[in-house]
């Protein structure tokens, strides 16, 4: 099986374990240990941000930063639907309120157009996400924030190396969240960061990801265990380095498919809109016109051939059993994507002959 994703990890990254575990130091009190602090310090000046929080998963950051932007019971946040359940679960989490807005179908990001019809009273924050690794339209989501006094949480859990006019992810929103579970373009197994350039945000984060310490054994503010341990920033500054290489070749892959798709009619090929510069975490292609069916027969047709195509996300949030009592939401454009996109793995491990066989595949099964 070709997989959508697999971690790319060689003999630095064994070599940097080793060097951790023999150190004996393999975590730290308040989860500022040396080698956590130098993969933040990497982190912050790779995204041109004044502070990086490593914690131990993606979610951790996303719901970090929720509390640390003041996001409590009663609030509502402005997201997508179509994302992965994490970027809504934070919000329900501090007993805040998700209110879905529909995407644009050509780039599957939030539609800023919809987002100031959905803004109340009660709304504190939109939730951005650069979904498949394509930023989200955020000026003129910055602009919105700006005249109904919102933040911005951008979820970049899925945008390693990405960037939106020529600034780096986060540079339009009040934080960016980051994921480095094993799928992800660099990795650390599991693991993510907070990025932010606002001193409060990164100071509350900084003492929420170990108990609400900044001091052992004195807590200022409620808490929780969100630490990375010292292994895994080990292995995320080698990562990192080599994110780059990983990228350049995802996007080799990625021209050489678009090339041999380019002749389907019936396919509406992923985008990279100027001035944007996509991550090519997944490329997702969108069966023109298609029913969940025909999509599903040919997404099973290429896994029986040995490439791992997958669906994201085959159940939109507001869709989803837990998340429908926040409301019926009438998103055509999300549920329409969710039963025609499918995914196709574009990650450094796949060769140039299976890129080929890929695309052939995926000719044949439309045809
Ligand atoms: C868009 C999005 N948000 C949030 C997450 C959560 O990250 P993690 O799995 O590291 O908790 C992920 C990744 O799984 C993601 O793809």
């Amino acid at each position: 099986m070709i997989p959508i994703n697999a971690p790319q990890i060689g003999e630095e990254e064994l070599k940097a374990v080793v060097k951790v575990m023999k150190s004996g130091a393999l975590t730290h009190g308040l989860g500022a240990g040396p080698t956590v602090t130098k993969f933040e310090k990497k982190f912050a000046k790779f995204v041109k941000a004044k502070h990086a929080i490593a914690v131990n998963t993606g979610t951790s950051a996303l719901h970090l930063a929720i509390v640390g932007t003041g996001i409590k019971r009663g609030h509502e946040v402005i997201l997508p639907s179509f994302t992965f359940v994490a970027t809504a679960e934070v919000i329900a989490m501090v007993g805040a309120k998700p209110v879905f807005v529909d995407i644009n179908p050509e780039t599957y990001n939030i539609s800023p157009r919809k987002i100031e019809k959905a803004i109340t009273k009660k709304t504190k924050a939109i939730m951005s996400v650069d979904l498949y690794g394509l930023p989200a339209d955020m000026q003129p989501i910055r602009e919105i924030a700006d005249k109904h006094g919102l933040r911005i949480i951008e979820d970049s859990c899925q945008a390693h190396g990405a960037s939106y006019k020529r600034r780096p992810l986060g540079a339009f929103a009040d934080a960016a969240c980051w994921s480095f579970y094993a799928s992800k373009n660099m990795t650390t197994g599991e693991g993510g960061m907070i990025t932010t350039n606002d001193d409060e945000l990164a100071k509350k984060a900084r003492f929420m990801r170990s108990h609400g310490e900044k001091v052992k054994y004195e807590s200022l503010m409620l808490g929780h265990n969100y630490r990375m341990p010292e292994i895994q920033a080990a292995i995320g500054s080698i990562q990192l380095k080599k994110l780059p290489k990983f990228s350049a070749k995802r996007r080799e892959n990625v021209e050489r498919l678009t090339a041999k798709l380019r002749k389907a009619e019936n396919l509406q090929l992923p985008k990279e809109p100027r001035g944007y510069k996509h991550s090519w975490y997944l490329y997702t292609v969108r069966l023109k016109g298609a029913k969940t069916k025909k999509r599903d027969i040919i997404v099973e047709t290429l896994r029986q051939k040995g490439i791992g195509a997958e669906v994201y996300y085959v159940n939109p949030i507001h869709l989803m059993p837990y998340y429908r009592k926040f409301g019926k939401h009438r998103l055509q454009e999300t549920e329409k994507a969710a039963k025609q996109v499918f995914s196709l793995p574009v990650h450094p491990g796949v060769t140039e002959k299976q890129i080929d066989f890929i695309g052939e595949s995926v000719l044949r099964g439309i045809a």
